[in-house]
């Protein structure tokens, strides 16, 4: 499968510039009713992962401490525009997602948009979002899902093999996939095209699955 860490980091520096024509408007109310399942208060320190061009700010509270990063200069550069434009305070970082430089516990919410169903190794982006929760914090989550009623078939994971190198996997499952990176899921809402695109609210269990614990998770 052509889907690595490397080629993300090309492809979306390269798809930067006209990001925003594909991502803004058709997304706009899927982020919305994702991030108005947050329960938000004032002075809460958030994460965006793989913020892109920064579309979420928006639709984000202003009396927060936001922190946003992702993978490809080009996307945090224009995110830092967009802030910038907008008088918010941001502190966008070139960051990725599977190794996250924050302490643990640092955040109350982490929020990752469509970038579960890119990233090649989707467990790790949750193992190192559920280290740098705190024990309270919220994780909000918008992205495409299969369904979880079964695995993707045979065709579905023949096409795959092209949208996840060239746009996002259509094989991933929200709820196995949370679960066993041990968060607990409160919401779970349709929120584009049917039940393709969902929004999940989850909050960090007691345990993790052996297999998708992080190398410095406790
Ligand atoms: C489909 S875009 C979503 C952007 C944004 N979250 C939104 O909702 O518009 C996927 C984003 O994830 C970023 N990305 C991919 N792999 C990443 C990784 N390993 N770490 C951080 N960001 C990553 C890409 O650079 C891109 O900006």
């Amino acid at each position: 499968m052509f889907n690595t860490t490397a080629w993300n980091r090309i492809r979306y520096g390269l798809y930067a510039p006209v990001y925003d024509l594909v991502a803004d408007r058709a997304f706009r109310r899927a982020r919305r009713l994702a991030l108005g399942q947050v329960t938000w208060h004032p002075g809460m320190r958030v994460l965006l992962v793989g913020a892109g061009t920064g579309l979420d700010l928006p639709w984000l509270p202003r009396d927060i401490e936001l922190h946003a990063t992702d993978l490809s200069p080009g996307m945090v550069r224009r995110l830092a525009q967009r802030a910038e434009a907008q008088g918010r305070d941001v502190q966008a970082e070139v960051m990725d997602a599977e190794c996250l430089d924050y302490p643990d516990a640092h955040f109350d919410v982490v929020v990752m948009h469509l970038i579960l169903a890119v990233m090649p190794d989707p467990e790790k982006g949750l193992a190192e979002a559920r280290r740098v929760l705190k024990p309270e914090g919220q994780l909000c989550v918008m992205d495409k899902f299969q369904t979880d009623e079964h695995p993707a078939g045979l065709v579905r994971r023949g096409l795959n093999a092209l949208t996840s190198a060239i746009a996002t996997d259509i094989t991933r499952q929200a709820r196995p996939l949370l679960s066993s990176a041990g968060f607990v899921i409160e919401q779970d809402t349709p929120v584009m095209m049917g039940s393709l695109f969902r929004a999940l609210l989850a909050r960090k269990g007691n345990t993790v699955s052996a297999t998708s614990a992080a190398p410095h998770e406790g």
